[in-house]
């Protein structure tokens, strides 16, 4: 298979990105609180994993794992992780926070799209952003798939629909819808940036059921209160109001 006709731009971006999510991914790896997304919303209040327990000796894959701080918060619970991401410069600053904290699991530089694993290698996978922003769905879910055994699980987190729907090019987020829903998927906010997706909740439904998932759940993140945060393409105000966030929770059958 070759390439996808984004990846090497996407690479080249997440490259000179990388000194960004450094110091970003060192806090994340020191922290012992799983938290998702931008709004560091707790997993015991979202719940979007389930039991904690269940992670003891599961075989995981981080698709798109970037600096790995969710692959060394799954081997904290007891699971077996490997963290996969096309970029070098992510993975290794990965590398450098295994040593640093002293956790070891497997990285590995690949694309989502065409995983380097046996059929129903794993019980869990996960995107927190990753593949579920930066992959097109419709070669990375399927791919997943293809990867899990059966009755594992796929987690993955992305932006709210509606901020796809109401982010202009350059800017945060505003109270209008800014582009069409029907047909929309690939979008490029600007040039200098990696190309995105963002595959409307129908579609998206129908994709997960077509490659052999049941959805479990659909978990729509809400900014909390009393913080004000801005973001280049989102703030506090506006993702108290609608769902900048969500985890899609699916289970292949
Ligand atoms: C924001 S990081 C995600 C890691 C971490 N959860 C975080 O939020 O910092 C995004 C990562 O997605 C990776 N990525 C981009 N395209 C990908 C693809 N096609 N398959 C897998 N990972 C990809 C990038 O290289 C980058 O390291």
């Amino acid at each position: 298979m070759t390439e996808p006709d984004y990846l090497a731009r996407t690479r080249e971006a997440w490259g000179k990105m990388s000194e960004d999510f450094f110091e970003p991914g060192r806090r994340a790896w020191g922290q012992k609180e799983w938290t998702w997304g931008i709004w560091n919303a707790p997993e015991s209040e979202l719940k979007a994993l389930g039991d904690l327990a269940w992670f003891k000796g599961k075989r995981c894959i981080e698709l798109g794992c970037g600096t790995g701080y969710i692959s060394a918060w799954l081997n904290r619970l007891g699971a077996y992780p490997t963290g996969i991401d096309p970029t070098p410069e992510q993975l290794a600053s990965a590398r450098l926070f295994q040593k640093e904290f002293g956790i070891e699991f497997p990285l590995i530089e690949a694309c989502a799209e065409k995983l380097p694993f046996d059929d129903a290698s794993f019980d869990f996978a996960i995107s927190e952003y990753g593949a579920a922003i930066w992959s097109d769905p419709h070669q990375w879910i399927p791919e997943a798939s293809r990867v899990l055994k059966p009755g594992g699980r796929l987690v993955f987190l992305r932006n709210g629909i509606l901020t796809s729907l109401c982010t202009p090019s350059t800017g945060p987020a505003t109270n209008s819808l800014v582009r069409d829903y029907f047909g929309m998927n690939r979008i490029e906010w600007t040039e200098n940036e990696p190309e995105e997706f963002h595959l409307p909740t129908g579609p998206m439904i129908r994709l997960l059921r077509d490659s052999g998932f049941e959805i479990e759940n659909l978990i729509e993140i809400q900014a909390p209160d009393g913080k004000e945060i801005r973001f280049e393409y989102i703030t506090s105000e506006w993702a108290r109001r609608w769902p900048s966030e969500e985890i899609w929770i699916a289970r292949k059958k």
